[in-house]
């Protein structure tokens, strides 16, 4: 067997130390060995988009990640942007809207969509689906979710200075 590796990283804003195989992906790493399951794994090949979490800002699919390439990085999960109160209200307009039935899409739902609205003050409905395009829901036809994602766009706009 090959040797695990020493990785220190940030995840959800605590420091993390932990020796990691080198075949395992970041996604098996936040569910196994730290027991963030909100990161769900769908296909394990860069499609369905269920595996999306933060890296340095930026979201990447965590099923395609080795956890040694996160070395030194700052993870957030679904864990961390929901203890925050960052996407709260994101939270709210998708209960409210219906926009989750399952919930096996929804967190990473919720990154991708936040991380629309945070470049974009005022995205249309193309542009928000667009950008969930990566990620897939098997259950609510979507309409529901772009209208959440709307929703809290506009209501983030008409609370902005
Ligand atoms: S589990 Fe990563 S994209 Fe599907
Ligand atoms: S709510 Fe079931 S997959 Fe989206």
């Amino acid at each position: 067997m090959t040797a695990a590796l020493p990785i220190s990283l940030r995840v959800n804003g605590e420091p993390v130390e932990a020796f990691v195989q080198p075949r395992v992906n970041l996604a098996d790493f936040l569910r196994e060995h730290l027991k963030l399951t909100g990161t769900h794994v769908g296909c394990e090949h860069g499609v369905c988009g269920a595996c999306t979490v933060r890296v340095n800002g930026e979201i990447v699919r965590s099923c395609l990640m080795l956890a040694v390439q996160a070395g030194d990085a700052s993870v957030e999960t679904i864990e961390g942007l929901s203890d925050s109160g960052e996407i709260a209200d994101l939270q709210s307009a998708f209960r409210e809207r219906n926009a989750l039935q399952c919930g096996f899409c929804t967190p990473a739902m919720l990154i991708t969509a936040q991380d629309l609205l945070k470049r974009e003050s005022e995205p249309g409905r193309d542009l928000i689906r667009e950008h969930l395009s990566g990620n897939y829901c098997r259950c609510t036809g979507y309409q529901a979710i772009v209208d959440a994602v709307e929703a809290t766009a506009k209501a983030r706009k008409s609370r902005a200075p």
